[in-house]
């Protein structure tokens, strides 16, 4: 059964330039690349998408890591990967949380560290399970950036609705 995964490259990542090599490690496992975006990691979108996290003694650091405030980067590529047990793989290529236990072959073992002030710079992050993967996936994604029926969907009519077009 094919499965849905998000990933996020963490400013970390963006600003050391391993974008690159995130997505060519990526493209060894075998999976689709189903949606691709530019996030914008507001507050809101974090404290929603960290919020089984709330409480937790690191939360407020992590809020501020992937917001972009000790990097200075606030738009991050977001991707959507679908395939045979990608949540499963994806994990596997990006390595242990931790990124000082994750083994030198993942993303984090090779790219990530954790910082003075005990951040986990973690490099990327991957959903951790299908439920997961699906909340996560509709909170930054809508499903026309998605170019197939992965969850269900509605036809909604907004009247006062206003579109950004080009000029
Ligand atoms: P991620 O896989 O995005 O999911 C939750 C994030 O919380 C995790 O990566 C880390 O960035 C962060 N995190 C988890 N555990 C810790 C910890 N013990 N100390 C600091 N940050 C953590």
């Amino acid at each position: 059964m094919k499965q849905a995964v998000l990933v996020i490259i963490k400013p970390d990542g963006v600003l050391k330039g391993q974008v690159g090599t995130i997505f060519m490690k990526f493209a060894q496992i075998d999976l689709e690349m189903i949606a691709l975006k530019i996030v914008r990691p507001t507050r809101e979108k974090i404290e929603e998408h960290y919020r089984h996290l709330k409480g937790h003694k690191f939360y407020e650091d992590l809020i501020s890591y992937f917001m972009g405030k000790y990097h200075n980067v606030h738009k991050l590529p977001a991707i959507i990967f679908y395939g045979e047990k990608a949540i499963q793989k994806c994990r596997k290529i990006a390595g242990k949380t931790n990124p000082e236990e994750a083994n030198p072959g993942t993303i984090r073992g090779a790219c990530g560290r954790i910082t003075t002030k005990g951040i986990f710079e973690n490099v990327v992050h991957v959903s951790s399970d299908k439920s997961e993967a699906k909340r996560e996936i509709k909170l930054w994604f809508e499903p026309e950036e998605i170019p197939i029926p992965l969850y269900r969907s509605k036809v909604k009519k907004i009247d006062a609705y206003k579109k950004k077009v080009w000029a």
